[in-house]
């Protein structure tokens, strides 16, 4: 496994390979877990050279607080990477990437970014869409892996490759869990023993959502979460949304019958765990 921290290095590396290899990318911010090294499995598997890229991404945090006590757990990240075969890794500083102005790019996403996190985290769509652009433009993958459990965000890069015309194929990934259900994610570290046994709340109130969705309209599944929530002594919603899962626009009570047919839903979720933000999502349309 090679690791690169400038675009320099890391592009003659790839100029080479890529004349004769598939190339396969997961990007992340670090802190790596078995959800992201699913991911690299995927990518192992469907493609020839993988690369991953380990960067935090300041443009893409709406709270500063967040970005400062991201955790950073780089020697780690390395050798669980070279447990999975990875092939290369990206490290950059934020130097390299962003030169002297840390600013992101605007995008329009069709309206994707103007829901859920778009509408709780201001500008952290364009901060997302800024770098992964322009690790796309670097590493130019043939395939790149994304979580579904940031599922916004898989199809806001699918939108942006779409209309920028990027010859890349996104594959997204299902969501990882704990054994307890508890979704992966690199904030986990970061809560206390008393929101760590909580948290599995979330994912079993979505299941519950999922079941009373095969019978309930969506605005009854909707007040029954929020008034679970509303009795539960720690954690507290900030969002439950039922949307599309293509457009993410919530669902219409109107064309309830239909819609529960032929179109597919997602329940999607954020809350805080005292400052800690976790969010999570189940499919509506698949069994249970
Ligand atoms: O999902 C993440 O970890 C980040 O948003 C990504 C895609 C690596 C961009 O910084």
């Amino acid at each position: 496994m090679r690791v690169y921290t400038t675009i320099k290095s890391l592009q003659k590396a790839l100029d080479r390979l890529s004349e004769e290899h598939s190339i396969g990318f997961v990007p992340t911010m670090g802190a790596l877990h078995k959800g992201h090294l699913s991911l690299v499995k995927s990518a192992k598997n469907s493609t020839d050279i993988v690369v991953v890229s380990i960067f935090v991404n300041p443009t893409q945090f709406d709270r500063e607080e967040d970005l400062i006590k991201y955790p950073s757990t780089l020697k780690r990240d390395l050798e669980l990477l070279e447990s999975q075969n990875c092939d290369l890794v990206f490290t950059p500083s934020v130097k390299e990437i962003y030169a002297s102005e840390i600013i992101s790019k605007q995008f329009s996403f069709d309206g994707l970014d103007k829901v859920m996190e778009g509408e709780h985290r201001q500008g952290h769509f364009d901060g997302v869409g800024t770098i992964v652009k322009h690790l796309f433009e670097i590493v130019k993958p043939t395939l790149a892996f994304f979580g579904e459990k940031d599922f916004q965000q898989l199809q806001i890069i699918k939108k942006m490759v779409e209309k920028e015309k990027m010859p890349i194929k996104i594959i997204g990934i299902p969501i990882y869990r704990e054994y307890d259900g508890l979704a992966m994610s690199s904030r986990n570290i970061r809560l206390s023993k008393e929101y760590r046994a909580a948290a599995p709340f979330i994912y079993k109130t979505l299941q519950e959502a999922k079941i009373l969705f095969g019978t309930k309209n969506a605005v009854e599944v909707v007040e029954w979460v929020e008034k679970v929530f509303d009795t539960h002594p720690i954690l507290d919603l900030e969002y439950f949304t039922i949307a599309n899962e293509m457009t993410l626009l919530p669902i219409q009570k109107s064309n309830l019958a239909d819609a529960k047919l032929v179109q597919k839903y997602r329940a999607f979720i954020a809350i805080f765990a005292g400052e800690i933000r976790l969010i999570d999502n189940i499919a509506l349309h698949d069994p249970i």
